[in-house]
């Protein structure tokens, strides 16, 4: 099991301030997905072609089971995460943004600011979240389960069985 974690942010990236967002992100997958987990930690600016690029390169050439995005899906002028995810996905999962902005909504009136969007690329699942790792949290206990089934289905593993050991 291969996990990528991708922070996009222009200031984290110059260094500006401290990436709390991909760590978070790192610490409660590991706590989902077990210490055996294998993780690749990025860090781009809010530049669509390098989003892209860096994306294609996690699914494609480190073959990663799941890559979640942090930061860059709101709408800012710089924000393009939503924009640069499209342009590499090959079947999109509208339910992942559609699910974290209704729950996320209840708890939080902001959440629908975000345009996080997920879905596959070959074998593996990309997951936009927000930037703040309040955000992280809440969206990664919304989304937990079925990222753990959706990996697991492009994988080829049989999700069911799985669940029944579970
Ligand atoms: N979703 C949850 N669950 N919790 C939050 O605090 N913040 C919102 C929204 N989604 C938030 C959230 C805010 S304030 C913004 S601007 C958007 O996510 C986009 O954030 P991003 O540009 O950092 O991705």
């Amino acid at each position: 099991m291969k996990i990528a974690r991708l922070t996009i942010s222009d200031r984290a990236s110059a260094g500006v301030y401290e990436d709390r967002s991909g760590p978070e992100i790192e610490r409660l997958l590991r706590a989902r997905f077990g210490p055996q987990t294998q993780f690749v930690a990025a860090l781009v600016p809010d530049e669509a072609e390098l989003i892209a690029a860096r994306l294609r390169e996690l699914a494609d050439a480190e073959r990663c089971d799941l890559v979640v995005t942090t930061g860059g899906t709101g709408i800012g002028p710089r924000d393009v995460t939503p924009e640069a995810t499209r342009a590499v996905l090959e079947r999109e999962l509208p339910g992942f943004g559609e699910i974290m902005r209704v729950q996320s909504f209840a708890r939080v009136r902001t959440a629908i600011l975000s345009r996080a969007v997920a879905g596959t690329r070959g074998a593996t699942l990309i997951v936009n979240l927000p930037g703040k790792p309040s955000a992280i949290t809440e969206c990664l206990d919304i989304l937990g389960d079925a990222i753990r089934e959706g990996v697991a289905h492009l994988r080829g593993e049989d999700a069911h069985a799985t669940r029944r050991e579970d």
